[in-house]
């Protein structure tokens, strides 16, 4: 996309009801997050970067973040009810996100559970949640929730794999602004207000799985989205139980 213009002034221009910071580079959109809020900063806030050096993903693992060709950003908010878990975030990101999409694009993404979504059986957008407690009350005082789309990342580093790019004709901006408007409407509200959008999205359903608990891998069936989140699995022996947390992935047949 020409004209595919990313600053602070076109962001702000888009997005009104937000405190938004802007960066040509940086390390973590979320890393940044976390300073700014130790800083004082306890609105809502919108972080974004058109690169990032240290770009952080879940379980310890970086996020290739080039410069101009993904949208790397963190949205900051203040929980109004008792938070309860990330998982609550975290499918509400990847609903926002899906939404964005088929919002401004003619494309339909499906999201691998939690929250990794995904286009023609590729990776495009990863989500990183965070959470900070308050010392005193012991309760969550604020959520990031950290997004990177690759719209035309090519190239991906060796090790990165099964990893693909949006390929829209999109302007930056337009996504961020979109994904941000839907994350506020989802952000505070209830799992029943979203939990059936996210199933019909949902691309791991009766599909053979492997998950890890505990630092043991385990072969399952996926067998169903459960309306807090939790994904319901059989295991090889048929027992069922419920995961709630961890990374799966879906079993290549041979
Ligand atoms: C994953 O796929 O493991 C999650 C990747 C999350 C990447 C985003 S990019 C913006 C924000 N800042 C970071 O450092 N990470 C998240």
């Amino acid at each position: 996309m020409k004209n595919d213009i990313l600053n602070a002034d076109v962001l702000k221009e888009k997005l009104k009801n937000i405190e938004i910071h802007y960066y040509s580079s940086i390390d973590s959109t979320n890393t940044q997050a976390k300073r700014l809020f130790n800083q004082g900063s306890k609105r809502r806030m919108l972080i974004v970067s058109d690169e990032q050096t240290a770009g952080r993903g879940r379980q310890g693992k970086s996020f290739f973040s080039p410069k101009s060709t993904g949208i790397y950003m963190s949205y900051v908010y203040h929980p109004m009810k008792d938070f309860k878990s990330a998982v609550s975030a975290t499918t509400a990101a990847s609903v926002a996100v899906c939404r964005a999409i088929e919002n401004i694009t003619p494309l339909r993404p499906e999201i691998k559970w939690v929250n990794d979504i995904y286009l023609n059986g590729k990776k495009i957008c990863g989500i990183l949640c965070e959470a900070i407690t308050d010392n005193e009350t012991k309760k969550i005082s604020c959520v990031i929730i950290g997004i990177g789309v690759n719209i035309k990342t090519a190239d991906f580093p060796q090790g990165i794999e099964n990893a693909s790019s949006l390929n829209a004709d999109i302007k930056r901006a337009d996504l961020i602004a979109e994904i941000t408007k839907e994350l506020s409407a989802v952000a505070d509200s209830d799992f029943s207000e979203f939990i059936d959008y996210y199933k019909e999205q949902s691309m791991i359903i009766g599909k053979e799985i492997v998950f890890t608990k505990n630092g043991v891998s385990q072969n399952a069936r996926a067998v169903e989205i459960e309306n807090d989140g939790g994904l319901r699995v059989e295991l090889e022996n048929k027992e069922i139980i419920t995961l709630r947390s961890g990374e799966i992935s879906v079993r290549k047949r041979n």
